[in-house]
């Protein structure tokens, strides 16, 4: 079997280091934030050329506590795409206020930013771009916009740590940056977690009380804040695997030209990339016309895949809202019929990359005149 991910092999290269890091934590029993997270925040910070970092349990409260800090609440409306997971909507709706979706660029699957200004009313308070499987959003643009409408942006940044946009760290482009520590992400906790970033002291300030009950001392709240701490023995293992992202990152865009090159000829349309960004490749996602016989011929091969993600948020009986019907956002719902995502992680050996882009092209076929989907 090849994994789509193969986080027991990331443990054996680190297992000194994090057997260590754990006992440094059960040493000082600071289980909750602690100087673990403190020291993390700092490397973090650093890390995305940002001056404030504020460790959180999970990425969904790093958009929540994003969206509170930046005064998004009832009666506004916040500017995001349907093509993306549940939290980047959910937390819009935590904070009383109404997600409003763009369709997406289907070559890049992020937010298509010509549809952008159409979407602006005067209830408009953000935009949230997705930078989605580790590719940024064409944030230049976005941040055009948002200034011109004086509108805050908040980068989802979950899957995305390390990528880069016209040189820039992704999660210091807009207002405020969250992350997500999920294990699967490329920066992966052993559990949950999350982090957000900005430039912003005030926004730092509002969002590193709210994380901890709205705390200006010890038992004394000024806000009405959550327990949404980021955990000691999760920071100190994020601290050393964020020492080897670099490299795992130079490893995923190695395998993920590889598949580039292996793939050309199938008939597949394998993932672009924008001008003046760094994709890192958090999932290496194709599109194939016929998906889903491809995702059960490729698993009985002894392959795993996996689909991100099958329903666009304004389809679900969750989500779902009158304005929005099928037919809306139609490259966000050809997508979610054609996106696969294949096996792809930094221990993983050309020899495996090899395999499934052999086992892709025999089942997917050649590229033909026929070939309906087209790449850019
Ligand atoms: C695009 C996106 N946004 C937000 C989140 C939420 O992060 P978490 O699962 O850490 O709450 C995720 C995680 O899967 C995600 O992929």
């Amino acid at each position: 079997m090849i994994p789509i991910i193969d986080l027991a092999a990331q443990y054996r290269e680190l297992k000194t280091e994090m057997d260590a890091a754990i006992a440094r934590v059960f040493e000082s029993s600071q289980f909750v934030l602690g100087k673990e997270t403190a020291a993390l925040e700092e490397e973090f910070a650093a890390y995305c050329n940002v001056p404030h970092a504020i460790g959180v349990n999970s990425g969904t409260s790093a958009l929540h506590l994003a969206l509170l800090a930046a005064g998004v609440g009832p009666g506004h409306e916040v500017i995001t795409v349907p093509f993306t997971f549940f939290a980047t909507a959910a937390t819009v709706g935590y904070v009383g206020a109404t997600p409003v979706y763009v369709d997406i660029d289907p070559a890049t699957f992020n937010m298509d930013v010509s549809q952008i200004e159409a979407a602006i009313t005067e209830k408009t308070r953000a935009i949230m771009p997705v930078h989605l499987y580790g590719l940024p959003a064409d944030m230049r643009p976005i941040l055009d916009i948002a200034r011109r409408h004086n509108l805050i942006v908040i980068e989802d940044v979950a899957q995305a740590v390390g990528a880069e946009y016209q040189g820039q760290p992704a999660g210091s482009i807009g207002d405020i940056g969250c992350f997500s520590f999920y294990p699967t992400k490329n920066l992966g906790a052993a559990g949950e977690g999350g982090m957000v970033t900005t430039s912003n002291p005030e926004y730092a300030r509002t969002i590193r009380s709210l994380r901890s009950w709205g705390e200006e001392r010890r038992y004394y709240a000024v806000l009405k804040g959550y327990n949404y701490r980021l955990q000691g023995i999760q920071a100190a293992i994020l601290r050393v695997k964020l020492s080897r992202l670099d490299a795992w990152t130079k490893t995923r865009c190695a395998l993920a030209a590889e598949y580039d090159r292996l793939l050309k000829n199938a008939d597949v349309v394998c993932p672009s990339t924008l001008p003046g960004a760094r994709h890192v490749y958090c999932l290496y996602t194709i599109r194939a016309a016929h998906r889903d016989a491809l995702q059960r011929d490729l698993e009985l091969a002894g392959i795993q895949t996996a689909v991100h993600y099958p329903t666009p948020i304004h389809l679900m009986p969750a989500y779902a809202d009158e304005r929005y019907k099928a037919g809306d956002f139609p490259a966000a719902e050809a997508c979610a019929q054609t996106v696969l995502s294949l096996p792809l992680h930094a221990h993983m050996s050309y020899e495996q990359v090899a395999e499934v882009s052999d086992r892709v092209l025999q089942l997917a076929g050649k590229k033909s005149h026929e070939t309906v989907l087209t790449g850019r």
